[in-house]
């Protein structure tokens, strides 16, 4: 006899992390490998990160605060927010989960957008809840249609902004509009992973929407611009409320030490922040440049990773850049299989990435 499985989890599919520096080195033999395909920062983390980090060594063996109490400080400073609309997570992933582990039960619904960051799916099949996918419509959030789909049973709508794969946002008012049609007993979670990478001036200031939307749940990350994905430390803002009810399913030490002392420092590190941002926006507009030249078409983004149509299988030139010693993702998981996701790298990292397409087009031709 075997042991039965919760019937709910049989629907999730194992999450598919890109390929690790170390088994593409292994795997083809190279010596270098450029890794393109997390979206993490190419600048790594800010070196007052790293010495808060060292600083830290001596009390690994003490349990870190449970309520990342100077973290929530430090950001409530920054953000003229008190420390009770804030809930620290391992990561914004595990923000992400509590949120469905205090909420959703498998009578709900949850509507997303299609395709967008594949965690909200994760998070509605592992608390059995009914998954609505909205497909983006011109690779940006259909927020009409979204409205449209919301039921009795509607709990949570995700919206990723900008959006993970397109790079595209909701602006100001399309989200504000939004917020006011949807009934206050609905969950609005806004991702904004990406935020600080965000150009455009109609960004949403969501912070300040929180005043009059009691139901909107904003995230965000060290993950991204502050470079300390390895260490999982991202959080909520929301009304205390909400954040009271994400305490109760929270475990009580989830953010180690060092990623509370390294997140602390990175936030008084506004040079590291700006200076990844001016990387980011310069190769941008590189590899926009370069995506003109060879007549690919790709999505303007608004975040520090850009997807463009290589007008053939994205699968095959994803393993013919790996033998080249690049990473990147392959549109298919999103289902845009002719499209790819490139994160934004440094200058050294978009020309090595342009040479290499260039010589698998040239390659292709030659055939
Ligand atoms: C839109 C979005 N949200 C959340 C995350 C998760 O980030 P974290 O490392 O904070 O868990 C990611 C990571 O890729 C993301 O793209």
């Amino acid at each position: 006899m075997s042991i039965e499985t919760r019937r709910e989890i049989l629907a999730i599919k194992p999450y598919i992390p890109g390929k690790p520096i170390e088994e593409v080195q292994k795997e083809y033999g190279l010596s270098k490998v450029i890794k393109l395909a997390s979206n993490e920062n190419p600048l790594g983390a800010s070196a007052k990160a790293m010495e808060a980090i060292s600083n830290h060594f001596s009390k690994l063996s003490i349990y870190p605060d449970g309520n990342c109490t100077e973290l929530k400080a430090e950001l409530a400073k920054n953000l003229k927010i008190d420390h009770d609309q804030i809930i620290i997570g391992n990561g914004s992933d595990e923000v992400l989960k509590l949120i469905g582990e205090a909420y959703l039960t498998s009578d709900d619904q949850v509507i997303m957008a299609d395709p967008t960051f594949s965690e909200y799916q994760y998070v509605a099949r592992l608390m059995g809840a009914a998954e609505e996918l909205v497909p983006l419509k011109d690779h940006k959030h259909n927020l009409k249609e979204m409205l449209q789909r919301i039921t009795p049973q509607t709990k949570i709508i995700f919206i990723c902004n900008p959006n993970n794969p397109t790079g595209t946002i909701v602006n100001q008012d399309r989200l504000v509009e939004f917020l006011k049609a949807v009934p206050s007993n609905i969950l609005v979670v806004i991702d904004e992973a990406y935020y600080e990478y965000v150009q455009a001036s109609d960004y949403p200031q969501t912070i300040s929407l929180l005043k009059d939307f009691e139901n909107i749940i904003i995230t965000r990350t060290f993950s991204k611009v502050h470079g300390l994905a390895s260490l999982r430390v991202g959080y909520g803002i929301a009304h205390p409320k909400i954040i009271a009810n994400l305490n109760r399913v929270k475990e009580p030490f989830n953010v180690n030490s060092l990623a509370q002392v390294a997140a602390i420092a990175s936030l008084r590190d506004q040079e590291h922040l700006a200076k990844s941002v001016t990387v980011n926006e310069q190769g941008k507009l590189y590899l926009y440049q370069e995506l003109e030249k060879l007549g690919l078409e790709y999505i303007p983004t608004e975040a520090n990773f850009i997807m463009f149509n290589v007008r053939r299988d994205a699968n095959t030139l994803f393993e013919e850049l790996l033998k080249k010693g690049i990473i990147i993702r392959s549109g298919s998981i999103f289902n845009m299989p002719s499209y790819i996701r490139l994160t934004i790298g440094t200058m050294e990292e978009n020309e090595s990435f342009i040479r290499a397409l260039k010589e698998v087009l040239v390659g292709e031709n030659s055939n």
